[in-house]
């Protein structure tokens, strides 16, 4: 129920929480010579205090507080992630899923894998329309696409493993936000004004929750979930069984059932998130620690930092024609073996150990021709269209701990559904399976084998939460979201960081690029300085795009020469933040 309210809670009001959506930035802007031709304009908070960077300044204040409080990192995270659930609700989620990297002071590392499953009544052939017809439309947009949420689980698990201060004080703040309610930006009203318009008239829960009375809201009206607080609320008092077991899970089913889904309560009381190793790369001296399938990401990171340190690519300039080119054909050849190969490792054998190693590099990268550009084919095979909407956090404790979160619903506002009653959305991400058996076509899709739908498999994931570490010490955090354009924005921020010598204010905003196998075609951000490297680009046999944003990584690093940790919100995304724990030296800008 979306009902404007003019009125702050005292509890809100004391945290500041509130103000923090209107606040003026603290720090001026800043802008950075020569390397990188893009103004910082984020907020970029130093500490050694501990910090939170996210895509919501207010979230960012609740994790803060957290470690503030004596939660250690992972409880930051979880508190972060579920206030993110109620005030970014684009990506931010309960009704999703996602991935936690986690980096121990010690310098070991784990990651906890929390995304969705297919329903055990999946099975290859389930996107299909009344005619039997295979549908993107029923894939994507439906309530067959709605994977069984994770998120939940994972932040559970996390917390029962790693985690230190209570549970119910991670889930309180956003309970108190989605309660008492906080103040609209003009970019979320905008946004929630052109999705009431669209897909979501099919849901009235949808357009109640996102308009006030059936009316756009405007930027600076007070936004009140007051089904969502109830649920966090069952989530704050039982913990995961608040949302996979009772009331929330009746809800989803009684939805699923009414608008022909398939999960059911079986499905989620079986839903299990599961603690993995990270995947561990070097490059040029830096420790990378990501994630595992079901995620593409950390393999296919790894794969291309490893092609390319057989390269001197930092006399090359970050955006010359020959640095892009190269990189470039590194992307084609992992982003190949991402879809020929990877998937859910808990239902089928992925050659993890050659795609990541050294030597496999070696002969990928005698493959590539300095000059001229290499050729995608195997079967014209494109990839479906993904959306640019997941988000990322990067979290540092006091101590040292680190935690990289990327979480999505998949698409913007993920399947559009909201479950009545218990107000949040669902996630569409059985949109990530591939869409039918041996279903290969110029403009259509890739069919392989791995990662087609079966009964309780995750679908495949290009999503690469990452820390980077040097000489045993923490060096970044880092992350994105985009789609499969996020392992690309993890790969510059890497290179950046660890061949260019960048800081992390630098590296986060300097020009990226992106290439993935087919269509074979180069993005460059419209950052682009110089004209003439299209050309040259052009001239060695490659297709170039040149235009929009790339990504949206809310990092930390840590400065080398002062140890500080240095939070860097990326200036493409307009209401991100950092926020640190107040510390005795003052550090958080943003409470000054
Ligand atoms: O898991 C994935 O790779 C996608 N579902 C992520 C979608 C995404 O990043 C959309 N937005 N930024």
């Amino acid at each position: 129920m979306g009902a404007v309210r003019t009125t702050l809670s005292p509890i809100l009001a004391a945290t500041g929480l509130f103000l923090a959506s209107c606040a003026p930035p603290a720090a001026a802007p800043s802008t950075i010579e020569p390397s990188v031709n893009r103004e910082i304009v984020g907020q970029v908070v130093r500490t050694t205090a501990g910090l939170v960077v996210s895509q919501n300044e207010i979230a960012s204040r609740v994790g803060a507080r957290l470690l503030e409080d004596g939660g250690n990192a992972v409880d930051a995270a979880i508190a972060t992630g579920l206030a993110l659930a109620v005030v970014h609700p684009t990506a931010g989620n309960i009704g999703g899923g996602g991935f936690m990297v986690i980096r121990f002071p010690d310098g070991t590392a784990t990651t906890f894998d929390f995304r969705e499953k297919a329903p055990l009544a999946s099975h290859s052939e389930m996107f299909v329309d009344e005619n039997g017809e295979y549908s993107r439309d029923v894939q994507a947009r439906s309530h067959i696409a709605v994977g069984v949420p994770g998120t939940v689980a994972g932040f559970a698990l996390a917390h029962e493993r790693h985690g230190q201060a209570e549970w119910a004080g991670l889930v309180e703040p956003a309970v108190g936000l989605a309660e008492e309610g906080f103040v609209l930006t003009e970019s979320l009203a905008t946004s929630f004004a052109n999705q009431i318009e669209g897909q979501m008239q099919r849901y009235p829960a949808s357009l109640e929750k996102f308009s006030n009375n059936g009316v756009p809201y405007q930027p600076g009206d007070l936004w009140v979930q007051p089904d969502l607080a109830r649920t966090l609320e069952r989530i704050m008092l039982e913990g995961r069984d608040g949302f996979y077991t009772g009331e929330t899970a009746r809800l989803i089913a009684e939805e699923m059932r009414r608008g022909g889904g398939l999960i059911t309560e079986a499905d989620l009381v079986r839903y299990q998130s599961v603690e993995r190793e990270p995947i561990r790369g070097t490059f040029n001296g830096y420790d990378i620690i990501s994630m595992p399938p079901p995620s593409s990401g950390g393999i296919a990171l790894v794969e291309m930092l490893n092609i390319l340190e057989g390269f001197d690519l930092a006399p090359m300039g970050q955006e010359s024609a020959e640095y892009i080119h190269h990189v470039t054909e590194a992307q084609r050849l992992a982003y190949r073996d991402r879809a020929h190969y990877v998937a859910d490792t808990d239902f089928v054998d992925v050659p993890i150990e050659r795609l990541m190693s050294k030597e496999y590099a070696a002969e990928l990268r005698a493959t590539i021709d300095p000059l001229r550009a290499g050729v995608s084919k195997v079967g014209n095979i494109t990839m479906p269209y993904e959306s640019m909407e997941t988000t990322h956090y990067s979290v540092v404790d006091q101590n040292g701990m680190a935690v990289s979160v990327t979480y999505t619903l998949e698409s913007g506002y993920g399947s559009k559904i909201t479950v009545p009653g218990a107000g949040f959305l669902l996630n569409n991400e059985m949109g990530d399976f591939n869409p039918w058996p041996g279903l290969t076509s110029e403009s259509g899709q890739i069919g392989t084998e791995p990662n087609l739908a079966r009964p309780e498999q995750r679908m495949l994931s290009s999503m690469t939460p990452t820390i980077l570490a040097r000489d045993g010490e923490l060096a970044a955090v880092i992350g994105s979201p985009g789609g499969r354009t996020i392992i690309n924005t993890v790969l510059h921020l890497t290179l950046n960081l660890a061949e260019f010598g960048m800081t992390m204010e630098e590296a986060n905003a300097a020009t990226r690029t992106h290439h993935q196998w087919l269509p074979d075609e180069i993005n460059i951000e419209e950052f682009l300085d110089d004209p003439s490297v299209v050309a040259e680009l052009e001239a060695m046999g490659h297709t170039v795009d040149v235009g929009g944003d790339q990504g949206q990584a809310q990092t930390i690093g840590v400065d080398p020469a002062t140890g500080e940790q240095v939070g860097v919100p990326d200036s493409r995304s307009s209401d991100a933040g950092a926020a640190a724990a107040a510390s005795e030296r003052g550090a958080s800008s943003i409470r000054s």
